[in-house]
């Protein structure tokens, strides 16, 4: 399974910090945003990544992650001109998924909690897998009703009577008909290919499944300067708290097993002295103890 990371649109709600920089590359508490989904993808188990992003914004992607060798994992770039649609996002990259199974996850949505995504990837097999997530105010969202089975019954892009009180978040797993469905898909009204319309597709054929995120889980999105602070101020209030930290995808790719230790601590060398570091360097030796090391 592959995965594309989407960061690119306009940002014009957190105007005027995007005139400067990419909605994902501003902080949340203490990292870029783009490093919560990229750890929470490495922490499924996926090593091969695509990040979509603007002109403008591609080549700071770029010199921020590289080509991902030293996470042990593989970072293709792809542009979107325009911000046409999330949707959009399989017509650019359609080569890079090539014959694949693909996940799409907003560079804006913030999660954090239990393994919730890695267990849907492993059970993913074929269709669409979205998920659903309570929240109080769900006209705001893509609103999601759904049977016991999880089978999705409808879906409907902010409802002024919602069927159900579960938003879907930015994270979408596709078979490969994705491919076919993105070219079949039309602009709507606003003149973007909606994700909307390729979940409907999915659902008009019956494979359209829908995986509640466990209570306790964390969804946050970063759109506006708020919604910003509010993640920043949670991210905070955890990461004090439990003295772990959420976000780091050096830490997940050391646990995933795409890096060793010994390349894990090379990575150290190379940060300047800072608490990011010490932490890291925190998770290193509590390997070596677990594992007897000296
Ligand atoms: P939005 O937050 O809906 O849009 P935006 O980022 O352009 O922000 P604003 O509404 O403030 O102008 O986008 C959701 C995510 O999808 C976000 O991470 C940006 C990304 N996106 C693209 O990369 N390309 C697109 O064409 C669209 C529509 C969104």
């Amino acid at each position: 399974m592959k995965a594309i990371v989407l960061a690119g649109g306009s940002g014009s709600r957190l105007y005027p910090l995007t005139k400067i920089s990419s909605k994902q590359l501003q902080a949340v508490f203490d990292k870029p945003m783009i490093y919560y989904p990229i750890t929470v993808l490495i922490a499924s188990g996926i090593r091969d990544l695509c990040i979509i992003s603007t002109p403008q914004d591609l080549p700071r992607y770029q010199s921020l992650l590289g080509d991902g060798t030293k996470w042990g994992i593989n970072i293709e770039y792809r542009e979107q001109a325009r911000p046409e649609g999330i949707a959009q996002a399989f017509l650019i990259a359609d080569d890079f998924v090539g014959s694949d199974s693909v996940v799409l996850m907003l560079g804006d949505n913030i999660f954090s909690g239990g393994d919730d995504f890695p267990r849907a990837m492993h059970a993913f097999a074929g269709g669409a897998t979205i998920f659903a997530y309570h929240v109080k105010d769900p006209t705001r969202y893509g609103v999601v009703e759904f049977d016991r089975n999880g089978k999705a019954l409808s879906i409907e892009e902010k409802p002024v009577h919602p069927k159900s009180g579960y938003a879907v978040p930015g994270i979408y797993i596709y078979d490969n008909q994705i491919l076919d469905i993105a070219r079949s898909i039309k602009p709507s009204p606003r003149g973007e290919l909606e994700i909307t319309d390729v979940n409907l597709e999915y659902l008009r054929r019956g494979q359209l499944q829908v995986r509640r995120l466990s209570r306790g889980f964390a969804w946050l999105d970063a759109g506006t300067s708020t919604a910003l602070q509010e993640a920043s101020a949670y991210i905070e209030a955890i990461e004090r708290r439990q003295g772990i930290k959420i976000g780091c995808p050096e830490e997940a790719a050391l646990v995933r097993g795409f890096l060793k230790l010994d390349q894990f601590e090379a990575l150290l060398d190379e940060m300047p002295k800072c608490e990011y570091r010490d932490y890291l360097a925190g998770v290193a030796a509590e390997i070596r103890r677990l594992d007897g090391l000296p």
